[in-house]
């Protein structure tokens, strides 16, 4: 029997938000937490409250008191650095054990039932990240980039986007060299050169890093075009490195030396948040806003597209759409996704090469 699209979706969609939730994701940047402040977030389908404790860190709870079910990120941080619901006080610590519920006599102990869910949290890249399953249960780190630590950088952290995309969407746009010169002529796409030369993408042993180098001729998108209408042509070498499921190191996209990091936030199985930040070398500056404008100039029509995409989620199944050899990257990654777990548990997945 044939079985509906809103079963086969529901199906996808239970897939990827378990095998999403065994990897580390950004749910706030550092600067949007301070001390004090109680921030909503979501990941996975799963409402969380993040705050900092006495010491600074960040915490993750689930955002639902034990008692009568509020939202905990309408409460506040009390003078210990522990979470008060604002409905009747209780106070959880960022490990989320209760330790006062104001209404009971001192001499009564809190029942364990007080407690709420808590979620490992890492602040990594000026990124408050979250891994939603235990450590024996995730199957990789945090991802790192190695520019953070090399210490030749400083990192700009860039607005947050809420995009309305499965987040593997999103990355395989990123990695996308072939729309370049057609979305993006308005700033960095070379209307002029449309061909595709050929590249190699690599896959690592472990099946989570592919990565592969596009040398295209882009134009400068800072500069106004001049009387001919061409903007100069300045040329990128685009190195780039992609942790599955979803983050990306690029190097060279925001000028010479600079790394642009990227991280897709799936907040369902069909949203996201684009977290992103770009390094540069020491020395290098960079107006801020200006900069800011430029990305959004580039993020925006990408978003547009990648929403305007259907089906919503991702084909896993190569022979759902055509994949011609630029698309090595498309075909690298819907494979990787299948092969770390994303493809529908008794669905007949088909791989083609586009080579
Ligand atoms: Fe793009």
């Amino acid at each position: 029997m044939r079985r509906s699209v809103a079963s086969v979706n529901e199906d996808a969609d239970a897939t990827f938000l378990k095998v999403a939730s065994y990897y580390w994701h950004p749910v706030a940047r550092s600067i949007d937490l301070p001390p004090g402040a109680v921030v909503p977030a979501r990941l996975l389908g799963r409402d969380l409250a993040l705050f900092r404790d006495a010491a600074g860190r960040a915490n993750a709870v689930e955002d639902l008191c034990s008692h009568r079910g509020t939202r905990l990120s309408r409460g506040d941080v009390d003078g210990n650095g522990c979470l008060r619901c604002p409905y009747h006080g209780w106070a959880f610590r960022g490990d989320g054990s209760c330790v006062d519920i104001p209404q009971l006599p001192p001499e009564r102990s809190i029942p364990a039932q007080a407690d709420v869910t808590s979620f490992r949290v890492s602040e990594y890249a000026g990124l408050v990240w979250t891994c939603l399953v235990d450590e024996e249960t995730q199957r990789r780190e945090r991802p790192t980039w190695p520019v953070i630590e090399a210490g030749t950088h400083w990192v700009h952290v860039g607005v947050v986007y809420p995009w309305q995309v499965q987040a593997s969407r999103q990355i395989e746009n990123f990695c996308d060299v072939a729309h370049f010169s057609v979305l993006h002529a308005d700033t960095f796409g070379n209307a002029r050169v449309t061909e595709v030369e050929s590249f190699h993408v690599d896959v690592s042993l472990d099946g989570h890093h592919l990565a592969f180098d596009y040398a295209y001729p882009s134009l400068d998108p800072t500069v106004d075009p001049g009387p001919g209408g061409a903007r100069p042509e300045v040329g990128t070498n685009f190195e780039y490195r992609v942790e599955l499921p979803f983050t990306v190191a690029l190097a060279g996209a925001s000028g010479p030396g600079s790394v642009m990091c990227v991280a897709a936030s799936p907040v369902s199985a069909t949203e996201m948040n684009l977290f992103w930040l770009c390094a540069f070398p020491l020395g290098v500056e960079v107006d801020a806003e200006a900069y800011e404008d430029l990305e959004a100039r580039i993020f925006l029509p990408d978003q547009e597209i990648v929403e305007s995409q259907r089906p919503e989620r991702l084909p896993l199944d190569l022979l759902e759409e055509l994949h011609l050899p630029f698309d090595r990257f498309a075909v690298a990654y819907r494979r990787q996704l299948q092969a770390i777990g994303f493809a529908i548990p008794g669905r007949t997945f088909t791989n083609v090469h586009a080579d």
